[in-house]
């Protein structure tokens, strides 16, 4: 099963792509969490990414592309995979739709969780992300145990650099410029399904596995 997460920032796209990936046994790729990666471990393409993620603006198509293409066609992506975060951009899916074609396949979902905006700034604000596993908190709704420290591996969780509010507002203009367009790209393709995002997660979570099935 191949499958494309939409949705705003801060939708709960990375929340639901994780458990999906563990009930489905198939792997969560987010470009965001390998741009991440990258930056900590300070690598070229850390460094130019970061210049973009800070100001909460796309990372150039041509560094994004070629990336995702090198891991979709690795062996564990063989049954399906979960794409979070990509594509982002028209560009991008039609990068996507060519390198599919070319293996005589096409993504089978692409799931819209649909959180309207005016929730996603106190989502952003209230998150935390531990440094070390990429586990993914909120100082509210799914708080740690011990305050600032990840349930999962005991490291630190921290505010990510591009959550505050001002990056989160910016993130949000570029979302609807650029991302949003790829509801109805996708829609021409009779792959989008919409669920409702301000739900709580367990929610969000059965609603999307009514759609793929058990
Ligand atoms: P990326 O990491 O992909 O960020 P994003 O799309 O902005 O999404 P987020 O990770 O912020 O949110 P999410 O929807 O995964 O929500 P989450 O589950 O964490 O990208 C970061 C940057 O990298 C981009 O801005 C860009 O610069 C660059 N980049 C990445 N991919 C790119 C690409 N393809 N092309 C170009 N540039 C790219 O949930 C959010 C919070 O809400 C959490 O605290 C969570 O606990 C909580 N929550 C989740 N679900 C619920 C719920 N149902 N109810 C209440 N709270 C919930």
């Amino acid at each position: 099963m191949k499958i494309i997460m939409l949705g705003a920032p801060g939708a709960g796209k990375g929340t639901q792509a994780k458990m999906l990936a563990d009930r489905y046994k198939i792997p969560h790729i987010s470009t965001g969490d390998i741009f991440r990666a990258n930056i900590k471990n300070g690598t070229e393409l850390g460094k130019k990414a970061k210049q973009y993620m800070d100001q909460g603006l796309l990372v150039p198509d041509e560094l994004t592309c070629d990336l995702v293409m090198d891991r979709i066609q690795q062996e564990d992506c063989a049954n399906g995979f979960i794409l979070d975060g990509f594509p982002r951009t028209i560009p991008q899916a039609e990068a996507l739709r060519a390198a599919l074609a070319g293996i005589d396949q096409k993504m089978d979902y692409a799931i819209d969780v649909d959180v309207p905006d005016e929730n996603i700034v106190n989502r952003m604000s209230g998150r935390r992300v531990c440094t070390d596993c990429g586990a993914t908190y909120h100082i509210v709704t799914i708080p740690t145990k011990a305050e600032g420290i990840c349930d999962r591996c005991g490291s630190a969780v921290v505010l990510r650099d591009d959550d505050k509010a001002e990056t989160v507002r910016k993130r949000l203009e570029v979302y609807h410029e650029q991302t949003r367009p790829l509801i109805d790209y996708y829609k021409e393709q009779d792959i989008v399904r919409t669920v409702d995002g301000t739900k709580p997660m367990e929610e969000v979570f059965a609603d999307i596995v009514a759609i793929l099935g058990q």
